[in-house]
């Protein structure tokens, strides 16, 4: 007979589904949320996942009047700072106060094309904490590192140092998401994900202990409802960040759907 700790680490953690919509979305869009909302509260506490919609900055105050507290909601993005003088920026207080609970930090197209190395992720990190956010902390390869087989030691470094050390099951969130595969259609194959995702596992197991094995570990890339179900099957899958398809509800409550079905089977 396992014991209840043995038993504790053994239950993998409750999956979640987030949404990122990156720079997509107007006031027209709040219908798709308010869709997405009205999907998960018909479970009524049923659903064995929990969702999550990361909207562009502008639609975080509209959409949490509009969905209340029936759907969370994330920032994209954060300054490292509370407030200052950081004209364009938007500080992790600033999306709290919007009504965000998490925040997405460090995602590839960041890190590609703002230059934030994972020193800056680590900041933004703490920054979320400091607000109360959960940090979604995104780590993953590019194709050149992956075809130099270096899959495994640039996402343990990211995820290494990106990671504060104060993370809890409730305040970081790891999302995985191979660079190659964003946006492209195209996704690892279900043995490269569970590498990967097996890796990060024993690597917050090592750091965080229990803590470590109760940390949500994500795969996003290309995910879609035709291959959820056999993405979010695998083991330290613990739900999905997903862009394109985030952005029509069906689409979106079919992947929730498929986080349901896997976790009550
Ligand atoms: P994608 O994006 O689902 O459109 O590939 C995922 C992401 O960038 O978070």
């Amino acid at each position: 007979m396992p014991d209840t700790a043995t038993q504790a680490a053994n239950t993998p953690p409750r999956s979640l589904v987030a949404g990122n919509w990156k720079m997509n979305g107007l006031q027209a869009a709040l219908p798709e949320a308010d869709a997405v909302a009205a999907f998960v509260a018909q479970a009524d506490g049923g659903l064995q996942c929990d969702a999550m919609i990361c909207p562009p900055t502008t639609l975080i105050a509209p959409l949490a009047q509009a969905v209340g507290t029936r759907l969370p909601l994330g920032g994209q993005d954060c300054h490292a700072a509370q407030t200052g003088a950081y004209t364009g920026d938007v500080s992790a207080e600033m999306l709290a106060d919007a009504g965000a609970s998490a925040v997405i930090v460090g995602h590839s197209e960041r890190r590609a094309e703002h230059g934030e190395i994972d020193a800056v992720v680590l900041e933004k990190a703490l920054a979320a904490h400091r607000a109360g956010l959960t940090a979604i902390i995104c780590v993953g390869e590019t194709l050149g590192q992956r075809d130099a087989n270096l899959t495994l030691d640039v996402v343990r470094r990211q995820v290494h140092n990106s990671t504060p050390q104060s993370a809890t099951p409730e305040n970081v969130v790891i999302a995985y998401e191979p660079v190659w595969a964003i946006g492209t259609g195209v996704t690892p194959t279900l043995d490269d994900v569970a590498n990967v995702h097996a890796a990060i596992r024993a690597s917050l197991s090592d750091r965080f202990g229990a803590t470590g094995q109760a940390v949500r570990i994500l795969y996003g890339g290309s995910v879609k409802p035709s291959n959820a179900s056999e993405l979010l099957a695998i083991s330290h899958v613990n739900g999905a960040l997903v862009g394109g398809a985030s952005l029509k509800a069906a689409d979106f409550n079919a992947i929730i759907e498929a986080a349901h079905s896997v976790a009550a089977a």
